[in-house]
């Protein structure tokens, strides 16, 4: 199977005072674009995907998104209103109707899907509470011979002194990596977050961190000054060799 995944795209409203908001939309375009060549089977966005919670971002989102052509499953960052962004993608089933989370299983294909919900509003860092631990044992315990890809906004691990405590609780994030520690078919772990790449071991899989689609805010350059192509990551699949990604610079 080949997933794409895409990450903090940061999108603004097109009449926002703020400079980044073309350069923004453009990396997003021609990430879609070159996303659609490469044929995935599914897109997975681990979040932040506008910046400030919008409704006329999600606007400007939904229509950037709207070439895609693989089925997209998106799960919520620190910059995301779950509220909101609920409503705007309010025609995608996989997504629960109400309740305080974002989380959801996708089925239908040949790895599955599993998407944690790791924001609490108002809050930058990441959160998995009992109720969210719970539910993803179930969820892990109920297909034990599948293989499973977990998607995430949140890194459960420390990356380098600027992201050091990326969870409001240490336990909680412990809690996390004992769960899927217990369920060995999972293949990996997506998450976005810092906006740079991160590839390790965790909890007996592998984790991958993407870098951000919008250049602007990427870990690593000049924060001035927007710097270098979009990049987001291709994951190959197979029971043979496990996880295997790609990363894809792509013109912007
Ligand atoms: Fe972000």
């Amino acid at each position: 199977m080949l997933i794409a995944q895409i990450s903090d795209t940061h999108i603004l409203a097109p009449d926002s005072e703020e400079s980044s908001a073309a350069l923004r939309a453009d990396c997003l375009r021609c990430a879609v674009a070159d996303v659609n060549a490469q044929r995935p089977d599914a897109v997975v966005f681990t979040g932040d995907t506008v910046q400030h919670g919008q409704p006329d971002e999600y606007a400007r989102l939904r229509e950037l998104l709207a070439p895609l052509e693989a089925p997209l499953y998106v799960v919520p960052g620190n910059r995301d209103d779950n509220d909101t962004l609920r409503a705007a993608f309010s025609d995608q089933r996989y997504l629960p109707a109400s309740g305080d989370f974002l989380h959801y299983e996708i089925d239908e294909h040949d790895v599955r899907l599993v998407a944690i919900d790791s924001t609490a509003s108002g809050e930058r860092k990441g959160r998995f509470c009992s109720e969210r631990q719970a539910r993803l044992d179930a969820v892990l315990s109920e297909q034990p011979d599948r293989p499973t890809l977990l998607f995430i906004h949140h890194p459960p691990f420390d990356v380098g002194d600027h992201f050091v405590g990326g969870y409001r609780h240490t336990g909680e994030r412990q809690a996390l990596e004992e769960i899927v520690a217990r369920h060995p078919q999972t293949v990996g772990l997506l998450c976005g977050h810092v906006h740079w790449l991160v590839e390790r071991e965790w909890a007996g899989t592998q984790a991958r961190i993407m870098p951000s689609i919008a250049v602007d805010v990427r870990r690593g350059i000049d924060e001035n000054e927007a710097q270098g192509r979009p990049i987001y990551l291709l994951h190959r699949i197979s029971a043979e060799t496990g996880l295997v990604s790609e990363t894809r610079e792509v013109r912007a």
